[in-house]
């Protein structure tokens, strides 16, 4: 479990809180997605879940975050980069390799994997994401989503048991983006991998995640299941969250008819919707 109390955070030199006494639990296996304008904590939490704030990123720093148990301030960022993989807003910066299979042996060598189990969690990673036709190929001949998928195989590589990605389909069209939110989903449901990303892309995120968090001015604001986050549009919609339409088409039905029509979170839950509406 990912568990986040009271945290605050400074940035070094900043003249206000990037985090805001944030508290927030995340189950093991769960697939949560954050949401939030710009500037509201997104990639400061993130950052925060595999200990690179502290580690890494310096400021006041106040609260805690555990991951499995671990204190993310009294544990190194090597160990705890065995538990928690992150995928980088600017996944660019994030690649030190020129070919991919490099890219790969390159975390598993630093984490010490022995030589015989290094081809196995190759091949196993190479599947995963589905880039095994990729292995030779030099990483400035790939696409965005390629890229994409090759830092997410190196870190799928090193077994992590959380996976963080900050606005992974960021660069990305729509079909490239629906195939990253595909592969995160067979993580999480074949191997149990728990699996948090930060996305503007509401729609898909509704799609595909179970949870969804959403920030506003360095707090979480809300916190639940999809249905149950986007049963209060309003709400979004004043902190500045662009809902999905069909989210919107139920809360202007249930206005209009006068009584509660369930969240459609999806266009079929809309079309469904409608069609019992109409009759
Ligand atoms: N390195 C830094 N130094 C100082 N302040 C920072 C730094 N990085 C972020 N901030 C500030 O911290 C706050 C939260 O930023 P953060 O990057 O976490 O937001 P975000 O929700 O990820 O935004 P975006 O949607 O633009 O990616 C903002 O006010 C931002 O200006
Ligand atoms: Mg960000």
């Amino acid at each position: 479990m990912i568990d986040i109390r009271s945290l605050t955070f400074r940035y070094d030199g900043a003249e206000e809180d990037a985090l805001r006494d944030v508290t927030l639990e995340i189950p093991d296996g769960a697939f949560l997605g954050i949401i939030g304008p710009a500037g509201a904590g997104k990639t400061t939490l993130a950052l925060s879940v595999g200990g690179i704030i502290p580690h890494e990123i310096r400021g006041d720093f106040y609260g805690a975050v555990k991951v499995d148990g671990l204190d993310t301030a009294d544990n190194k960022l090597t160990d705890l980069s065995r538990l928690v993989g992150t995928v980088f807003q600017d996944v660019e910066s994030q690649i030190v390799s020129s070919v991919v299979e490099d890219e790969i042996l390159y975390g598993l060598e630093n984490f010490g994997i022995p030589r015989d189990e290094i081809e196995e969690r190759m091949d196993f990673a190479l599947g995963q994401v589905g880039i095994a036709g990729l292995r030779h190929r030099t990483i400035s001949s790939l696409s965005g989503g390629q890229r994409q998928k090759v830092v997410i195989a190196s870190l799928v590589a090193l077994r992590p048991k959380i996976l963080v990605l900050d606005e992974p389909t960021g660069e990305l069209d729509p079909s490239s983006s629906r195939q990253i939110f595909s592969l995160l989903r067979s993580l999480n449901r074949e191997y149990g991998m728990t699996v948090v990303v930060v996305e503007q892309k509401i729609m898909l995120l509704c799609e595909f995640a179970e949870r969804l968090a959403v920030m506003s001015e360095g707090r979480v604001v809300r916190d639940g299941t999809v249905r149950e986050v986007l049963g209060d549009i309003a709400g979004l919609e004043a902190i500045g969250v662009n809902c999905p339409r069909s989210a919107l088409f139920s809360s202007l039905l249930s206005e209009k008819l006068g009584r509660e029509v369930p969240v459609a979170v999806n266009a079929d839950e809309a079309v469904e919707t409608a069609r019992r509406i109409i009759g």
